[in-house]
């Protein structure tokens, strides 16, 4: 969910912004608190439905002063009107992140029944701090704190306190800034970046007061707490579309300057500088197993992690679903280097996977692209992508981003370790200084690949197939396509259709069949033509060498020449392109896709 708290001039107006910039982390319903500063009690509005739904009900040109915003994806209780938040209950209204797992229990014990009128969990800790709430709210909200299991950011304000924004947080973010006209809070910084270039980001069981002069920051005993400020390092227009009609388009055409940035960040004379005055060189020497963890598209990184250490530095490495290996009993020790991978940073499931491999001894690497964020606080090492703010909710640049600092590591594991000449390493380098200019070949082909992504608009199941690295990527190209133009689509290693997912094929099932990688050519091909065989309709993705061998038979993406090991790039960027013009041309909404949030703050 997406939180808003503001105090200044325009308060309505400001908290509609900011939830609209917020409206990747939930869009099933949306609402704000407000009040003037001579009003104690605020107005609240609230509907199922976006953030223009809101603009729709809200006041337009009211001077409220303060106020506190919500855009939600729903957990507990169905999406209507009156789950959404804010929740008032008594003296108390407030927005919640995150997730009450004992809620019944407390509605019980402490008879809230008859206050509640929506099926959340949120409004019972409103109906409970009002219950605790005798004229001192900190205490009230510390002893409602106390009773709760699970994570939960929230923002509240009391009827009898004019001006006053209480926030409390365990798990689920909070940052907030400060500018000479006004104080916000948000759940992410990109709600902040048109007002300040600094911001702070909320300690866990801290108490954040917000009014008219700013904001201070107490323990729960209630001593001020040293306010430490991380940088803001995208300029506003990082959160502007540029023209392009959404704001995926823009994100998968930001990818060329987004992999010359980090390979700028990380190549110093040619040589791959990870940072940390060689401490992390050093580190990467001696543990003996890998064990990668992260969710969605950054698991699909991950995947393709996985295979450059095991290529280039005969490493083991596992890799795990973030959600099953907080779970599992993955062997974890002092030997093992544990890496999370996370766009946002706050994934709580990736989080607290790296809690535990922390709790067990491993090293802990982050690769990340949010500063600041939680899990760079837990890690022992963070690289992050910078690859600026990532709004649709389909992930795009930050794929490729962390792809490229996998290889940096990896090949940097490899050197470390002896396991590869300077000379191949140069060579490597070199491979991925070509990696922007082969994805701009490939962002020229739009035209050509958007007429292919027109003939699957009204199919309801399309298959990705291909071996070796070429599987992976079509993991997240599968990914991709079922994301955003809901259909159903999965991807297979070449080598298993005949044990099972051959039996999906008929006359015109489209496929997509990936052939990439030179030693597995001759293989992938029988694979496509045994489907061919079954009526499949092919489209090929294939290096610009081999187009013309294939073209006779086939619809041919063809890709720029890079060696083996670096196709995953273009590769994946044509899979994005096809995948964004279903989409599009599906008329759904290609960068808020139905149920889907881009930060999951809840397990
Ligand atoms: C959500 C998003 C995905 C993302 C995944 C992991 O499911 O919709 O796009 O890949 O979370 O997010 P993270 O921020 O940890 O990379």
């Amino acid at each position: 969910c997406g939180i808003i708290g503001f105090i200044g001039n325009d308060a309505l107006a400001n908290i509609l912004n900011g939830l609209e910039l917020l409206e990747y982390r939930g869009y099933d319903s949306a609402g704000l608190a407000v009040r003037r500063n001579s009003e104690c009690q605020s107005v609240i509005y609230k509907c199922q439905g976006r953030v223009s739904d809101l603009r729709e009900i809200a006041p337009s040109n009211a001077d409220f002063s303060c106020g506190i915003g919500h855009t939600r994806w729903a957990t507990h209780g169905g999406v209507s009107d009156k789950n959404a938040h804010p929740h008032k209950s008594g003296k108390v209204t407030l927005v919640h992140n995150g997730i009450i797992e004992n809620y019944a229990l407390l509605k019980e014990e402490f008879e809230l029944e008859d206050k509640l009128v929506s099926e959340t969990d949120t409004e019972v800790v409103a109906a409970l701090i009002d219950k605790f709430y005798k004229g001192n709210p900190k205490e009230a909200i510390k002893r409602t704190i106390k009773k709760l299991k699970g994570t939960f950011a929230f923002v509240i304000m009391f009827d009898d306190i004019p001006d006053t924004i209480f926030a409390v947080r365990n798990v689920s973010p909070i940052v907030v800034a400060k500018t000479d006209e006004q104080t916000i809070l948000a759940s992410d910084p990109a709600a902040l970046y048109a007002y300040a270039k600094e911001y702070y980001v909320l300690g866990e069981d801290l108490f954040l007061t917000m009014t008219p002069s700013g904001y201070t920051v107490e323990d729960f005993d209630e001593n001020p707490v040293e306010v430490q400020l991380t940088k803001v390092d995208w300029e506003v227009s990082a959160v502007d579309k540029m023209g392009f009609p959404y704001y995926m388009a823009k994100e998968i055409f930001e990818q060329p300057s987004c992999i010359r940035r980090i390979l700028s960040n990380y190549l110093l004379n040619n040589e791959i500088e990870l940072g940390f005055n060689g401490e992390l060189d050093k580190a990467l020497q001696s543990f003996n197993r890998i064990c990668i963890v992260a969710c969605g598209t950054a698991l699909h990184a991950g995947m393709m992690g996985a295979q450059l250490f095991k290529k280039w530095c005969g490493i083991p490495v596992e890799i795990e679903m973030a959600s099953e290996f907080i779970y599992s009993d993955t062997v974890l020790d002092s030997d093992t280097l544990f890496i999370a991978v996370s766009q946002s940073g706050e994934t709580i499931d990736t989080l607290e996977a790296m809690n535990k491999a922390k709790e067990n001894g491993a090293l802990c690497l982050a690769i990340l692209n949010v500063r600041g964020s939680s899990i760079s606080r837990v890690a022992d090492y963070t690289l992050y992508t910078d690859a600026g703010p990532e709004i649709a909710v389909a992930s795009t640049k930050a794929y490729t981003t962390q792809l490229l600092i996998f290889y940096l590591v990896a090949l940097k594991t490899a050197t470390v370790r002896g396991k590869m000449s300077e000379e191949d390493v140069a060579s490597a380098i070199d491979n991925l200084r070509k990696v922007p200019e082969a994805i701009q070949t490939v962002l020229g082909q739009k035209d050509f690949i958007h007429r292919l992504a027109k003939e699957v608009i009204t199919a309801s199941d399309l298959f990705m197939i291909g071996r070796g690295l070429d599987y992976y990527v079509l993991m997240e190209g599968a990914l991709k396509l079922k994301e955003i133009s809901y259909i159903h689509s999965e991807a297979y290693a070449s080598g298993e259709l005949k044990h099972g997912p051959i039996a999906l094929i008929s006359e015109g099932t489209p496929v997509i069949a990936a052939v990439t990688q030179t030693h597995l050519i001759p293989k992938s091909l029988s694979n496509v033509k045994e489907i061919r065989a079954r009526g499949a309709n092919v489209v090929l993705l294939a290096k610009n060498e081999l187009k013309g061998e294939f073209s006779e038979e086939y619809h041919v993406i063809g890709l720029p020449d890079l060696e083996d090991e670096y196709m995953a790039f273009p590769e994946i960027v044509a899979l994005q392109i096809y995948c964004y013009f279903v989409s599009a041309d599906k008329g759904l909404d290609v960068d808020k896709p139905r149920n889907l949030a881009k930060v999951v703050t809840v397990e």
